[in-house]
């Protein structure tokens, strides 16, 4: 028996070492990608550079239209950003200055302040602890306890490439008459119950920044809907506010996609599903290596396992835009892995209830615990569709020589 255990002590410590030998794991790597598409991309930039259409226009057009085709949605509406387009989709959901909008703190700053922009206050409340995305409970704890007559709207955020728990959150928009605008920005091709993100509530919103698991050679932005008022305010919106040029009903803004990204996109569509069913095989390999590794503790072990793996929601379709554990003495791993050059990231390191810029509304450390624990022990890990096996192992064999 102690010979069997000196020789299992000795090849975890072999595969520790070799490691330790692997070469450096980069937390994205978008040439892979590149190589992968560079004719299909080359041979769209020089269509669109030889029609000399660069805003808006056919390759726009058929975006919206491939978009809207794969995420189920009557609407697609390009536009310049994500932020962009978590702003003008509030707007046209129709959220005017003073209402106020339930959301979650564990966010890109953008789910927040799209709300300010708007004219509106962002309401933070808490987070599940298993999925990190905001808890339906929380939500519906905080109408009943302010009974607000200005709350008019809910943005659920599906973190990570994991759908929020819509059946709770689309009964509590229609129980107290409440718009639902999905930040879809991490989530594009993510389905609750097979029902795709972005037509789960009034409107959705989504961001094709280069790092996103569909992202485009710049910014780049999406709003869908099924509402047809609200797909032609928001093409009114993304265009100075007018439907007919050099003639403006209101104050819009220029928030236009152009040509050349929606171009790359539309390459990128052909792939998109592949790419995330990539992406979900890295996941479970993860999944693998970690629960092998012995970092995830056992059942009835005495010590307190060091990595957490998040929950997967059963009625959600994740497509693992990252893959995020939750551990102890996080700063010290990521020191760790850094020096390992292994790639690594905090999504997020302060929730946005205690960023400077929103002291105004008077939140204080201590209030949304949940999102501040998870502030501090959420790591993520590389993920994306041309990460190989080896790769995968070094990070958890880095993460094996740290903390075991
Ligand atoms: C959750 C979330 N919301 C909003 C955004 C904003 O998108 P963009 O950077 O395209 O403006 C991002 C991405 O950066 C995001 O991750």
């Amino acid at each position: 028996m102690k010979k069997a255990t000196a020789a299992a002590t000795k090849t975890a410590k072999s595969s520790r070492s070799s490691a330790k030998k692997a070469r450096a794991v980069p937390m994205l790597d978008l040439s892979r990608q590149y190589d992968s598409i560079k004719k299909e991309v080359t041979k769209a930039i020089n269509r669109v550079c030889a029609s000399q259409h660069y805003i808006l226009g056919e390759d726009v057009t058929e975006f919206e239209n491939e978009a809207a085709k794969f995420l189920g949605v009557k609407y697609a509406i390009g536009c310049a950003s994500g932020t962009d387009a978590i702003w003008l989709s509030l707007l046209a959901s129709g959220i005017q200055p003073s209402d106020e909008v339930i959301t979650t703190p564990f966010s890109f700053f953008a789910t927040a302040s799209t709300i300010v922009r708007a004219g509106a206050k962002p309401i933070f409340v808490d987070v599940e602890p298993e999925t990190l995305n905001i808890d339906p409970r929380c939500v519906e704890d905080r109408i009943r306890r302010f009974a607000s007559a200005k709350i008019k709207g809910i943005m659920p955020v599906h973190l990570y490439g994991q759908c929020a728990q819509m059946d709770e959150l689309n009964r509590i928009a229609s129980d107290h008459k409440l718009k639902i605008v999905e930040d879809a920005a991490q989530a594009f091709g993510a389905t609750w119950r097979g029902k795709p993100a972005g037509g789960l509530g009034t409107a959705g919103a989504f961001s094709f920044y280069p790092t996103k698991n569909l992202s485009c050679y710049g910014d780049g932005g999406l709003i869908t809907t099924n509402d047809e008022k609200v797909a032609a305010h928001s093409r009114s919106l993304r265009a100075h506010g007018s439907t007919r040029r050099y003639y403006h009903d209101e104050i819009g803004w220029n928030s236009r996609l152009d040509s050349l990204q929606a171009a790359i996109l539309n390459v990128k569509m052909r792939h998109i599903e592949d790419w995330n069913k990539r992406r979900n095989k890295r996941a479970d390999a993860y999944d693998i290596l970690l629960k092998s590794s012995g970092l995830l503790g056992s059942p009835g072990g005495a010590k307190t396992a060091p990595v957490r793996i998040l929950k997967r929601t059963p009625q959600a379709g994740h497509i693992f835009h990252q893959y995020v554990v939750r551990v102890e003495r996080r700063d010290e791993l990521k020191a760790f892995l850094d020096k390992q050059h292994i790639g690594n990231m905090i999504y997020y390191p302060l929730p946005l209830h205690l960023q400077k810029c929103f002291a105004y509304l008077g939140y204080a450390p201590g209030d949304l615990p949940e999102s501040e624990k998870a502030a501090k022990d959420v790591i993520a890990l590389p993920i994306f569709p041309e990460l190989t096996s080896s790769e995968q192992s070094a990070v958890v064999g880095a993460m094996e020589e740290f903390y075991l």
